[in-house]
């Protein structure tokens, strides 16, 4: 019924349940005193002596106090609830978002980005009832049925006893429906989130799906999605109007049967007129309570299944003792290195690199050989290698973070560009740069005349660079780069947009870069890496031919795929020349 580890995230929230706890408390007492005083204001009407009426006053006055106490507790017990439910969430929110930064840009590799969004979003949210009314109700529910014991006991011992017997009943369903529900509710969230998936998908694609007109079957496969959501949201309902029923059945079966023991003593002169009325008042608070716990407990439910989502993802193995610096030294180099996206199917197999201090590595291979796999090893976005990386004689595992992201700059033909004008994107990279050296770098990659024809510096990007061609979006993220001033860049395929003419521009630039910088080219274009200083040709993630262009270009046919390539490749653009 209580999710103990839930407990470990509840230190600010804490003193907030307890108060919750106390103000019900006294909320209940004050409504045991009124009980009281109305009994006795009936007693003493019906009694009809001059003294006893003179003592009604002050019986109406403790009455009217009782009621304006409950209100006053009721009041904070709400607001206590909203802090503890808040901190809860504060906490929880905070925890998710250290674990991110603690796993690292490799969180991808365990968890969806779609995943954690829901989870600090409506998953976090969820949790509200259970600390803001669940846990304070659970606690509550147990103390309140105590407290009435006591009361009536004094009144009459025996139906005390059988009041507080029936109590546990509830509990006990509960927990036998905690059991059936657990399964259903995590069917539900698993269809939940596999619905929105699929809806968020269907969107975001939604162009090519009318391209292709693929969108009525899609249609129909989401429909189908849909009632299976629907059927399983309806028992999970039915799942809960049921077990409310018979809570219903046990919490009023409950106080009917102290009405009735109360009359039967009181019929049998064991029980005087005003006692009776009081148990009569007071047997269904015994059981409403535990009513209420048993209806916060099924949303409750709900929370404590998005909390297993969250442990999960709070439990992620993190990657361990990354806090070195990256000293001065020749580079970076890849020793026997292996590595898997998933046990069992290996994507590199051994490879040795080298890409020394200053110079202009090429790395080409056809698609799928395990190039990106490498770029995002060095830019730990992919973690869990064997054998060795070493960046200036530094193994990279325990490079921390922020001295990686200082020391590589990675340039993709996807790189992200964010809603808002070219000078934020811009100075992201370098937030001192002044507008002169902004111009420079929009220069080089050719976008002046497009930004002077739009708004300059200060021309709109939307949401996913939307107003931006294909082209054009990759050169302004490889402005974005030459900003940023690291010792190594990575081009990962970061022309593949671009026409010819400009992509030989943009080659001329990252040339000159190799002049300064350690420069990592990969591309499929092989005219592109002519001018390194070293090229591997990777197949199937293994190093399969290294040297220079005119080196690589003088081995045979059969023994090197680079020639093959190179031929292929000049064949298709001597059959472009002649088009
Ligand atoms: N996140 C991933 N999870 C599982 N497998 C992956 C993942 N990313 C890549 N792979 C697999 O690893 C292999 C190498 O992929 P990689 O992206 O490194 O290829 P590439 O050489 O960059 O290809 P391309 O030239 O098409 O970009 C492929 O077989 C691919 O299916
Ligand atoms: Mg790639």
């Amino acid at each position: 019924m209580i999710k103990t580890r839930l407990f470990t995230l509840v230190t600010d929230a804490k003193k907030y349940i307890i108060a919750n706890v106390i103000l019900q408390w006294f909320s209940m007492m004050a409504n045991v005193v009124m009980v009281y005083a109305i009994a006795w204001i009936l007693r003493y009407c019906t009694g009809g002596s001059q003294e006893a009426l003179s003592k009604l006053p002050y019986l109406f006055g403790i009455a009217l106090v009782t009621v304006i106490i409950r209100i006053v507790c009721t009041k904070y017990a709400a607001t206590t609830s909203f802090y503890a439910s808040k901190s809860v969430k504060k906490e929880l929110r905070g925890a998710i978002y250290q674990k991110l930064l603690r796993l690292g840009s490799s969180y991808r590799l365990e968890v969806p980005t779609a995943e954690v969004v829901q989870l600090a979003g409506e998953g976090v949210e969820q949790l509200e009832t259970y600390f803001g009314s669940y846990l304070p109700q659970f606690f509550y529910s147990l103390l309140a049925p105590l407290t009435l014991f006591v009361v009536v006991a004094r009144l009459r011992m025996k139906v005390a006893v059988i009041l507080l017997i029936c109590v546990p009943l509830m509990p006990m369903i509960i927990v036998f429906v905690q059991k059936f529900a657990k399964k259903l509710l995590s069917k539900y969230w698993g269809q939940y989130a596999e619905l929105g998936d699929s809806f968020l998908e269907n969107l975001q694609g939604l162009n090519t799906l009318k391209i292709y007109q693929a969108d009525e079957a899609r249609h129909q496969a989401m429909n189908k999605e849909a009632e299976h959501f629907r059927v399983i949201t309806m028992k999970v309902l039915t799942m809960q109007l049921n077990s409310i029923i018979i809570m219903d059945i046990v919490a009023y079966g409950g106080a009917a049967l102290g009405i009735a023991l109360a009359l039967l003593e009181l019929w049998n002169g064991r029980l005087d007129f005003t006692g009776c009325f009081i148990i009569i008042l007071l047997s269904a608070e015994f059981f409403l309570p535990m009513r209420k716990l048993g209806s916060y407990f099924h949303v409750a439910m709900n929370g404590m299944a998005a909390s297993d989502k969250i442990f999960h993802l709070l439990d992620l193995p993190e990657p361990e003792g990354r806090t070195a610096s990256i000293g001065e030294g020749d580079g970076i180099v890849l020793r026997d290195v292996h590595f898997s996206y998933q046990e069992g199917t290996e994507v590199l197999h051994g490879v040795n690199l080298q890409f020394v201090k200053g110079s202009f590595t090429s790395i080409v291979g056809v698609s799928g050989c395990g190039k990106s796999t490498i770029a995002n090893l060095l830019t730990h976005r992919n973690t869990g290698y064997s054998g060795s990386i070493t960046i200036n004689g530094t193994e990279l595992s325990d490079i921390k973070d922020s001295e990686l992201a200082g020391h590589i700059t990675y340039i993709s033909y996807n790189s992200h560009l964010f809603k808002g004008t070219v000078r934020e994107n811009l100075l992201m990279a370098k937030p001192d740069a002044e507008d002169k050296e902004l111009w420079s770098v929009i220069e080089k990659v050719r976008l002046k005349d497009f930004l002077t024809k739009e708004h300059g510096l200060d021309t709109f990007i939307l949401e996913n660079a939307a107003n931006l061609s294909g082209g054009q979006k990759q050169r302004l993220a490889l402005a974005r780069a030459l900003l940023h001033d690291s010792p190594v860049y990575i081009f990962d395929e970061a022309t593949s947009n671009i026409d010819v003419e400009s992509e030989n521009n943009i080659m001329a630039l990252v040339h000159e870069l190799s002049m300064t910088k350690t420069v990592i080219l990969i591309s499929h274009r092989l005219a592109n890496v002519v001018k390194s200083d070293w090229i591997y040709v990777l197949d199937q993630g293994t190093v399969v031919q290294q040297g220079t262009h005119d080196a690589l270009l003088g081995e045979t046919k059969e023994n090197g795929i680079y020639k093959a390539l190179w031929d292929e490749q000049e064949a298709l653009y001597r059959l472009g020349g002649m088009a």
